[in-house]
């Protein structure tokens, strides 16, 4: 597909004008770090499959990736034990409540139903494989930079903040090992899980990982095949069932993109076969996904007439 460039640039500044300052939400507070990010922030970043980059207001603030982190180490385990695998011992199916609901294991045997939610993500974080703890982590930090283009860092602020906040996840972690769906040590697979959460990432960066599912896993900055052929229909499957939490069906009612947000206030969409479109302000709406975001990303969406149920 040709993208007018001249025209896809004045969507991106548009959208971000039109909604920088959108009012509603709250920073993320049960992590004391994203408490403290300035709240005024706002960026918006397009990469194109051909590595066009387009950037609106702070698309180079570096912010806390947090469950944008869960497409990454999705798209991972996809590579290293298939879709089938995935599908048997995580699942792919939406779970319809909050992304750290213990009550969704309750309801659902004990499956975490889809690596997009904590469970899920850190029952996938088991199934990566790994020599020790920190060729796990290793391999998921690599794997986050790989699909970013640009080498990605652990912010030990952020590490710490949610290292020492995370019980709530830890207690996810044992009743996931105590199902008999989580693959190595619970503990270890928490850790990781919160490292991979506690890496810093730019919008624009953010949109190359967009970039790089739009394109069947070629990374269009770097030219690097990230992931392996066939793989990114099963990880945007999973954005559109859950990357928005609970207001995922809404999302694909009106927007009708693959999506995943994060309580950093990141959201990434996919056009699939043409581009990814990243937003980031920190004030979340009610299910946890930035009120900036989502307006400047559907904007763009809507201006350019990208819908994937649109025809
Ligand atoms: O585990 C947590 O709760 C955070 N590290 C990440 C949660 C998150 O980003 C949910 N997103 N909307």
């Amino acid at each position: 597909m040709t993208i007018d460039l001249a025209t896809l640039a004045r969507a991106v500044q548009s959208a971000y004008d039109e909604h920088h300052a959108a009012p509603g939400g709250d920073n993320a507070s049960y992590i004391p770090y994203l408490a403290k990010v300035p709240s005024g922030l706002a960026g918006l970043a397009v990469v194109t499959v051909d590595g066009d980059v387009l950037t609106a207001g702070d698309s180079d603030f570096r912010f806390a990736i947090e469950s944008i982190s869960k497409v990454c180490t999705l798209a991972l385990a996809l590579d290293d034990v298939g879709p089938d695998v995935v599908q048997a011992q995580v699942g792919a199916d939406a779970t319809g409540l909050p992304f750290n609901s213990i009550i969704a294991l309750e309801l659902h045997h004990d499956k975490p139903l889809s690596p997009l939610v904590n469970a899920g993500a850190m029952s996938t974080v088991s199934l990566v494989k790994a020599a020790s703890v920190e060729d796990r982590w290793q391999r998921i930090l690599a794997m986050q930079s790989a699909l970013a283009g640009a080498p990605l860092e652990l912010s030990d602020e952020v590490n710490q903040s949610e290292q020492t906040t995370n019980a709530h996840n830890r207690a996810i972690a044992w009743l996931l090992y105590s199902a008999g769906v989580m693959y190595c040590d619970p503990m270890e697979a928490c850790d990781v899980y919160t490292r991979q959460c506690s890496t810093l990432i730019t919008a624009a960066q953010l949109a190359t990982i967009g970039a790089t599912l739009a394109a069947q896993g070629v990374n269009p900055v770097t030219k690097n095949k990230v992931l392996l052929e066939g793989h990114t229909r099963y990880v945007l499957a999973e954005m559109t069932m859950e990357g928005m939490y609970g207001s995922s069906g809404d999302w694909a009612y009106t927007v009708g993109l693959p999506a995943k947000s994060g309580v950093g206030g990141g959201i990434l969409a996919v056009v699939p076969g043409v581009m990814g479109i990243a937003g980031f302000s920190p004030p979340l709406d009610a299910a946890g996904n930035s009120v900036r975001g989502q307006l400047m990303v559907a904007d763009v969406a809507k201006a350019m007439g990208y819908n994937l149920y649109a025809g």
